[in-house]
């Protein structure tokens, strides 16, 4: 079978490494993909946003199976492209992939089938926002409607960074048609988590809750970034919470997708608050997420194209996931000034090392090859995951690991998993 991936981060390397170890398949293309996952797969130059040269690309080279890894080229409509050609590929179409294209949208969705979630204003005008933020009480959570490679959310805790999110994201429009509209709505307290589920849009099967932490600096300070690290599984996420979730949230979101004709099919990925109230919603996601892939699929011990085959075939009873018991933790390096400004070029030192232990494994993001140098060329440069007997062993090894890898102006958070361990 050839398979091509689409996307070029770490998420997309941790896909490519899972999907390399499939008996079931032959040849592995990514597109762009990066220079740390060349080994595993040949890298074909297109711009993962350009839908229609992947379409001509996958049907010239006949592949077998696509799966896209952003969320760009799903809101875009790749799967809806793809199955008009009659090629092969896992997601979800143009309409589902709309939860996340539209952060109104998903809203509207939660709140018409009373799934738990924040309660929320929508504003077109950025004059109405700033006088509703006028009167509002803080902290507030805004958010640019559409996609805004996860930086589009602001934790507002004051009046002042209120306006200035509004100003930024309507007016500046720094995230671009994206801030078009804007949600304001209540911030909720509590523990994160992620549950990222596989779904033929009736059967739901989740895979284990993994945590990122999106903000930049330790004890969740700063800006978003994409993600700085993640663990999974997640202590504070009981059996008993990961069934209420299920039964709360994730059977009735794809039960209301369907009273709403949506044919979701592929990933559902649910960004979760566990307040004292119960779970609530924060997002959905029609795709795997960044950096939680990287602590998952490590520890999944099925196939993973049998895996999906299943689902697309519709075959979801006969789905059994197996699960490696370690935890696995997953640091980012990232450039110093990400997510904001940076300087790339940096010779990366160390990695060698780290070949040398069978549960390390490096997933590159934002990397580029120079002769036998890897060298840095993004914000996030690259992630590495550490598969242990536990939380605190997998903590102090993978940061044992970071300890081996330096490049100028390295930057990562020393907390990843600081909830857990406050247990
Ligand atoms: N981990 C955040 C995301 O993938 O959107």
């Amino acid at each position: 079978m050839r398979v091509l991936v689409i996307g070029k981060g770490g998420r997309e390397h941790a896909l490519v490494w899972k999907i390399f170890q499939s008996e079931r398949v032959d040849k592995i293309y990514a597109a762009p993909g990066n220079d740390g996952m060349a080994h595993l797969a040949e890298r074909v130059a297109i711009n993962y946003r350009d839908i229609e040269r992947l379409a001509d690309w996958a049907e010239e080279n006949r592949i077998d199976l696509t799966l896209v890894g952003p969320e760009e080229p799903l809101v875009a409509g790749i799967v809806d492209l793809f199955n008009e050609r009659g090629l092969k590929i896992f997601g979800p179409n143009k309409k589902a992939a709309r939860i996340e294209g539209s952060k109104v949208f998903a809203k509207s969705i939660l709140k018409k089938y009373r799934i738990p979630t924040a309660e929320y204003e929508v504003f077109m005008d950025p004059e109405e926002a700033l006088e509703y933020l006028d009167e509002a009480h803080y902290p507030l959570v805004i958010k640019a409607e559409g996609l805004a490679r996860g930086k589009g959310v602001v934790i507002a805790t004051r009046k002042k960074e209120a306006f200035a999110a509004v100003d930024k994201i309507m007016d500046d429009r720094i995230f671009g048609s994206a801030g078009q509209r804007i949600v304001i709505e209540d911030f909720l307290a509590g523990r994160e988590v992620s549950i990222i589920a596989l779904t033929d849009g009736k059967h739901i099967i989740p895979l284990p809750p993994a945590q990122d932490h999106k903000p930049v600096f330790d004890g969740d300070e700063g800006p978003n970034t994409g993600g700085m690290g993640s663990y999974s599984p997640v202590s504070f996420i009981s059996g008993d919470m990961e069934k209420r979730i299920c039964e709360e949230i994730m059977k009735p979101a794809i039960r209301a997708f369907q009273e709403e004709g949506i044919d979701y099919k592929g990933i559902i990925y649910t960004g979760l608050i566990v307040t004292d109230m119960g779970p609530k919603v924060l997002d959905f996601n029609p795709r795997f997420g960044d950096p939680e892939t990287q602590v998952i699929l490590p520890r999944l011990q099925n196939d993973l194209i049998e895996v999906i085959e299943k689902v697309m075939e519709g075959r979801m009873e006969d789905l059994v996931l197996e699960w490696d018991k370690r935890t696995a933790v997953c640091v980012i390096l990232a450039s110093g000034g990400y997510p904001i400004a940076f300087d790339t070029g940096m010779e990366i030192n160390g990695l060698e090392e780290l070949k040398k232990h069978d549960n390390v494994l490096v997933f590159h993001a934002g990397t580029r090859r120079d002769g036998d140098k890897y060298l840095t060329d993004n914000g996030r440069v690259l992630g590495i995951t550490v598969l242990g007997d536990g939380l605190f062993d997998s903590l102090n090894q993978v940061y044992q690991c970071v300890d081996m890898v330096n490049f100028n102006d390295m930057h990562y958070r020393s907390d990843i998993g600081f909830q857990a361990v406050e247990e």
